[in-house]
């Protein structure tokens, strides 16, 4: 084993390594910035300048500082951190032209970077994301000369770039190993990386991320590269971390999981940091202002900033925005519930989040309070609306110009669940202006992978993921398939003892997958026999016993990327009355999908294309009409039935 020449030798008492025997692991280098060693001033001229015109710059000194490390060699600094009182949490890099170089003599260099496997890992806060963003960086990545390693991030997303004599291709490959999680910016994070000769590993907070095979046996260290402490410099990049570090670590040993998860837990406590305002960063809005749990005579504003800190919403119902509240803890995801609200009223917002960089404030929105029993209103249904922003946007516009009053999603919302550039890109943005001003009422797909993105975003009754609501003379009852829906299950027995408790005119549930389904996807199609065919959901099928034992009128579903709508079902046939109507309304924006050669019973009208579906109700009269995207109308229903006597 290679010793290391800097600073001491330090062995941990964990087990490190992935391999069996455990060789003893080195410390090659440990840098935690809590001594800033402060040049000497610059010696003053010792005779005034001979001549005006001779340049002052002869004889200005470079200002130079130091940082020294636990274990290892100095780092050179571009200019000193940012002056803040000093803190063991590391000390904060800004504005800084480049980053900090590791002191050694090029010949000292290789003793003490890692030959075949490594660990390197860091605690750090982000305040400014970079397409190139490294923590630790030895790397060349200069046309097709590609060599070294950097652990850092892609704009919010944790990265590690390696290049190895295995994967090498004449001059040498980088692969780029990017997680889908996000940096949280003014938060702390742990990231570590590590290679045991075959396989490179990403963790973030202690958990692995992202992993490949794509490189093997050894580091391939370019040649004439320095070694620099936060940030990513090579011949011709230069991306300095701005940011806080507490601690950066390397290691010639490929550590398992375990270790790795240990090293999180040891720094645990700087998770639970308030988020910092980043110096120079002026706050912004991710995810503009949407609302949600439009119920009863509250509702809840939700908004995203680009850096933890506290909202303040102001609010009436002209739009002066009169009254102000202020969010007591600061947040990322801002949430602020008002309560006691007139109902069928329309209220005015406006949201602003400050900092000592500035403040941000967003335009004027509205939203209107539930609907009261009697009362008519209108709604519209988008499922699957996914990763194909273009055309969500377009239905999202074509559906706000008939003034619902709130939409109902039916699952996939997003194509990745836990990538929250999903939410943030895809789903916000494209669903106004409609969520600019009406609430959104979600159930979850199997595409959200029930991530804490969807958790985070909503604003529902505990467990989020079933629950009911009224609007008007309509109940509805929100479930997810992708959970147990078998008697006995939670959601079973809670929507049994809810629908039988329902004393609503109209009944409407809503999960993702289709109980009844034409589509291919449930063995309808050419290539299979009649036995295959579950013509829907087999998962969904036990629910179906409750929603003819209560008389449901409408279940609504996505998942399939059509519209179907059955005749009224009871007992799994077609009934002229005192049925179910099932509707599959999946073509908000996912890939279209077909149906297979075969009419079942059920089906009473099909359509291939992206579409959403919008409902006008007035007591016992419901209307429902389906528009594609180019706003014309394919499908249109009504019912009606007998309102309960006033008393
Ligand atoms: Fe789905």
């Amino acid at each position: 084993m290679k010793a290391a020449t800097f600073g001491l030798l330090f062995t941990l008492p964990l087990a490190l390594s992935a391999h069996e025997p455990t060789p003893d692991p080195i410390l090659f280098y440990n840098f935690t910035p809590k001594h800033l060693v402060l040049p000497e001033p610059p010696p003053a001229p010792a005779e005034p300048r001979a001549t005006p015109d001779e340049p002052e710059e002869e004889h200005a000194v470079p200002p130079e500082a130091r940082l020294k490390s636990q274990f290892g060699p100095e780092l050179i600094l571009g200019a000193p951190p940012v002056a803040e009182e000093e803190s063991a949490r590391g000390l904060r890099f800004a504005e800084i032209p480049t980053p900090h170089r590791l002191d050694a003599a090029p010949d000292q260099v290789a003793t003490f970077r890692p030959a075949k496997e490594f660990t390197v890992s860091t605690w750090f806060t982000l305040d400014v994301p970079q397409p190139y963003g490294a923590l630790y960086s030895c790397i060349a990545d200069d046309g097709g000369k590609e060599a070294g390693m950097a652990l850092g991030y892609h704009g919010t997303q944790p990265a590690v770039a390696l290049a190895t004599k295995g994967a090498d291709d004449g001059d040498g490959k980088l692969t780029y190993l990017i997680a889908k999680e996000r940096l949280t910016p003014g938060l702390w994070h742990h990231l570590a990386a590590t290679y045991d000769g075959t396989e490179l590993r990403l963790f973030m907070d202690g958990r692995p991320v992202a992993s490949t095979l794509e490189q093997s046996g050894e580091i391939l260290w370019p040649l004439d590269t320095a070694t620099w402490i936060g940030g990513f410099r090579d011949g011709n990049e230069n991306f300095p971390h701005r940011g806080r570090i507490a601690d950066v670590k390397l290691f010639d040993v490929c550590a398992n999981p375990g270790w790795v998860a240990k090293e999180f837990q040891r720094g645990a406590a700087l998770r639970e940091l308030p988020g910092e305002h980043p110096p120079g960063v002026a706050p912004a809005v991710i995810v503009a202002p949407y609302t949600q749990w439009v119920r009863g005579k509250q509702a809840t504003i939700m908004w995203e900033t680009n850096f933890p800190c506290k909202g303040t919403l102001m609010w009436g119902k002209s739009p002066d925005c009169a009254t102000v509240v202020e969010e007591k803890k600061a947040g990322l995801i801002h949430q602020v519930t008002l309560t006691g609200l007139e109902p069928e009223m329309l209220y005015y917002f406006k949201t602003r989040v400050s900092s000592p960089s500035g403040s941000h404030e967003t335009g004027l929105q509205t939203f209107q309070t539930a609907m009261k029993p009697g009362s008519p209103f209108g709604f519209v249904v988008f499922c699957d609306t996914q990763a194909n922003p273009d055309k969500l946007k377009r239905l999202s516009e074509a559906a706000w110009e008939l003034r619902p009053n709130f939409v109902m999603i039916g699952g996939d919302l997003v194509t990745t669940g836990s990538d929250k550039s999903h939410w943030t890109d895809h789903f916000f943005p494209h669903m106004r202006p409609l969520i600019d001003s009406v609430p959104f009422y979600p159930v979850i797909g199997n595409h959200e992978q029930n991530s804490m993105h969807y958790y985070d975003y909503v604003k529902l009754p505990e467990p989020e993921y079933y629950y009911t609501f009224k609007q008007g003379d309509i109940q509805f009852f929100m479930l997810d398939s992708n959970k147990d829906l078998r008697p006995g299950s939670e959601q079973f027995k809670w929507l049994d003892r809810e629908l039988a408790a329902s004393t609503s005119l109209w009944k409407i549930c809503m999960h993702h997958h289709p109980p009844f389904s034409s589509d291919d996807d449930y063995g309808n199609d050419w290539k299979h026999s009649l036995e295959d065919m579950t013509l829907g959901e087999p998962a969904t099928k036990p629910i179906v016993q409750l929603y003819d034992k209560h008389a449901v009128d409408i279940v609504w579903n996505g998942h399939i990327h059509s519209y179907e709508r059955t005749w009224m079902i009871r007992h799994g046939k077609p009934v002229k009355k005192n049925g179910t109507t099932y509707l599959i309304t999946g073509g908000a924006g996912g890939g279209l999908e077909s149906f297979g050669p075969y009419r079942p019973a059920f089906q009473r009208h099909v359509k291939t294309g992206h579409h959403f579906t919008y409902v006008t109700a007035f007591g016992g009269h419901l209307d429902m009409k389906a528009y594609d995207i180019e706003g014309l109308l394919f499908d249109h229903f009504t019912f009606d039935k007998k309102e309960k006597a006033k008393k």
